[in-house]
């Protein structure tokens, strides 16, 4: 299998070649037509050129490009490029971030198998591993997002899979890499990171020891809300030897025109990446100055907890999404105090999808986290006066304004 895709030949880049360059650049070579935007092969199949070579290159004795379930050139060039940005041997592309997730739970665990998962990962992962692989089997525990001891605890003789994601949403909680990596190994299980927050320029999973990277395209990889898209980056032998098979017999594949949408979305990732977290860290500095804002989550600010583990971990950096709780005393003045800000605003976009270059403004309790019963909601520090933003590329001036058309409205 592993010959099978590295015969497809690569672009001729020089070794060493740096982040930004492969990000521009990494992939499969031109066409004959030699154009210079990557081409977007829209096609379910391939032709073959006759029955005795199609017979080799199904019985995988030839490589090729054969049916678009499992092979395509422009989601190739995408599993290329994102693999070579997160620093890992092999990336398989899906439909959407969730279907990277299921995909890599039915082809490396079976029924009897365990998992232990952060309770701070996004709500239909929660939904995903606790329910429905529940019905066959496989069984998760979910623990605390920061301590460590609790994932070790959670342990069992069963565990195969650990599963993280860091920064969480909506209070960008930071878990240690390295040290899930480490509890993992020594009981024999993986760690999968999903790193759809922070994408290989803020953050290298693979370099703090994570064997599994989910991505959800949808958000900063695309970065302009335009498609649905995943993919899971890992070892040659998880990616060709269990996961493309799988692919062929389930097709959860992605289309290769969102392939082509987020291919040439990575190539603007790590400016659009530098510059959404710079105006999030200049926005949530001068939310924490607001007299109507009880607090500000966002892991650049020196308050954040995890602060110094967000700087070694993320490049330095606090990521382009924050949160923000306005003052309100009971919860429903808290709650109509937060729709308030959420209604002024002139600019933001209302809705819950973030990693998009327009800023997006949410309210978690009502909205991502609306189905938690009130007390789930407390637990997990999601009140009803949160509200958060997925910062975009908008003059950060402008921003403050227009988050000031409600805060003035709120009393101190
Ligand atoms: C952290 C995280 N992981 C995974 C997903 C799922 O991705 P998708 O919507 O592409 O299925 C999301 C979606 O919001 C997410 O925020």
């Amino acid at each position: 299998m592993d010959e099978k895709k590295t015969g497809i030949p690569r672009v001729a880049l020089p070794a060493g070649a740096r982040p930004d360059t492969l990000a521009v650049r990494e992939g499969l070579p031109a066409s004959q037509w030699g154009e210079n935007s990557e081409a977007l092969f829209l096609t379910s199949s391939f032709v073959h050129p006759d029955a005795a070579t199609a017979a080799a290159r199904f019985a995988n004795e030839e490589e090729a490009f054969i049916y678009s379930r499992f092979t395509n050139p422009t989601v190739m060039m995408l599993e290329r490029r994102l693999a070579a940005l997160e620093g890992m041997p092999a990336c398989i592309a899906t439909s959407s971030g969730m279907s990277a997730i299921a995909l890599m739970v039915l082809g490396l665990l079976k029924a009897g198998d365990h998992i232990v998962c952060s309770q701070s990962v996004f709500g239909s992962t929660i939904k995903l591993l606790g329910g429905e692989f529940a019905k066959f089997g496989v069984e998760t525990s979910f623990v605390s997002q920061t301590d460590v001891r609790e994932w070790r605890s959670a342990l069992k003789g069963n565990t195969r899979l650990l599963f993280a994601e860091t920064p969480s949403n909506p209070l960008t909680e930071v878990c240690d890499i390295r040290a899930l990596a480490d509890i993992a190994h020594d009981a024999g299980a993986l760690l999968a990171v999903d790193n759809c927050f922070c994408t290989p320029v803020l953050q290298l999973p693979a370099r703090f020891g994570a064997d599994l990277v989910i991505h959800s395209g949808t958000k900063y990889l695309d970065g302009q809300g335009r498609v649905i898209a995943g993919a899971l980056c890992a070892s040659e032998a998880i990616v060709e030897g269990q996961l493309v098979p799988l692919m062929r017999s389930c097709g959860m594949s992605l289309s290769p025109f969102n392939a082509w949408v987020v291919l040439k979305g990575l190539e603007t990732l790590s400016i659009r990446m530098r510059a959404q977290s710079e105006r999030a860290a200049q926005l949530a500095a001068w939310l924490e100055g607001q007299p109507q804002v009880e607090r500000v989550y966002h892991p650049g600010l020196a308050s954040h907890p995890q602060h110094a583990l967000a700087m070694a971990q993320q490049s330095g950096c606090g990521g382009a999404v924050l949160s923000f709780v306005v003052k309100g005393g009971s919860p429903e003045a808290a709650r109509a105090a937060a729709f308030h800000v959420v209604d002024s605003t002139r600019i933001c976009s209302i809705t819950a999808n973030l990693g998009d270059t327009k800023t997006t403004v949410t309210h978690p309790a009502s909205t991502s986290h609306g189905r938690l019963s009130e007390a789930q909601r407390q637990s997990a520090g999601i009140t009803q006066g949160m509200i958060r933003l997925a910062v975009g590329l908008e003059d950060v001036e402008d921003l403050k304004a227009d988050l000031a058309l409600g805060l003035e409205g709120l009393a101190a």
